[in-house]
């Protein structure tokens, strides 16, 4: 039996989740958070499928056997995509939560504007995008943008590096001036907003589905009974045991909202 004061889970590929942990804890200060960031194996977004299946059940699986908790917050838009029907399956009495690219947000805002979704190619080319595509992109003109390496640069702290500013000049230089908002579809990449703004300009929306995750997750708690208003806690652990990790996750944690 699941109980107010037990965990809500955080899981992505690395410190990606981070971006939608925070959105977490500023809707349910009161809530006790343990994160869990599989760094070792990241990035998901370039594997096959069955592979991102296996990984998210080993990691899952951890997960639970670490800490009891009320709920699952996927704070990865591959996973999602990949793996949380499977999730669902196998913990058929468990909260779980996913984050899509937040296509809705751009349709509702943008009609008949051109959007981008910038997103893992696991994410782009999973039936889930096509269904929110059927479902969402009547009003607006939607450009599919994988950015292969751009995980990389913020798993390794460099997200307002050269490096970063010469990915991003490449991906969506050609876009500036052409698009009304990018989707940011992938949990790593609103790390990224300081240098996709140097390239598109600091007017366009960038939207991610971090907030409306932790709304969801707010609304399924009170559903169940289960929204707990203690003093709050956070346990942050990454399957990369390291002091740089460790110091990374509490950095992008800190960052101003
Ligand atoms: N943070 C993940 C997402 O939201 C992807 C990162 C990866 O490729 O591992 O899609």
């Amino acid at each position: 039996m699941d109980r107010k004061e037990d965990y809500i889970a955080v899981f992505d590929s690395g410190v990606g989740g981070i971006s939608v942990l925070r959105q977490l804890r500023r809707e349910l200060p009161g809530e006790r958070f343990f994160y869990f960031g599989d760094s070792t194996n990241a990035p998901y977004g370039s594997r096959p499928t069955q592979e991102v299946r296996a990984l998210t059940m080993a990691a899952v699986a951890h997960i639970f056997a670490a800490r009891p908790c009320k709920a699952l917050v996927i704070g990865c838009n591959t996973v999602t995509a990949a793996a949380i029907s499977l999730l669902r399956e196998v913990y058929p009495d468990k909260i779980i939560i996913g984050i899509e690219p937040a296509l809705k947000v751009a349709a509702d805002h943008f009609p008949g504007g051109t959007v981008g979704v910038m997103a893992t190619e696991v994410t782009l080319r999973e039936e889930k995008f096509d269904t929110l595509l059927h479902r969402f992109d009547g009003g607006c003109r939607v450009v599919k943008l994988p950015a292969p390496g751009a995980v990389e640069l913020v798993e390794s702290g460099r997200a307002d590096s050269p490096e970063a500013l010469a990915l991003v000049q490449q991906l969506l230089g050609p876009w500036a001036g052409k698009l009304d908002a990018l989707v940011l579809g992938c949990t790593h990449y609103p790390f990224l907003s300081g240098t996709i703004r140097r390239v598109l300009g600091p007017e366009v929306p960038l939207l991610d589905g971090g907030a409306g995750t932790a709304r969801e997750t707010r609304r399924r708690l009170a559903a169940a009974g289960l929204l707990e208003n203690g003093p709050g806690e956070l346990v942050l652990t990454n399957s990369r045991e390291e002091p740089a990790i460790f110091d990374l996750s509490q950095m992008l944690l800190n960052l101003p909202l």
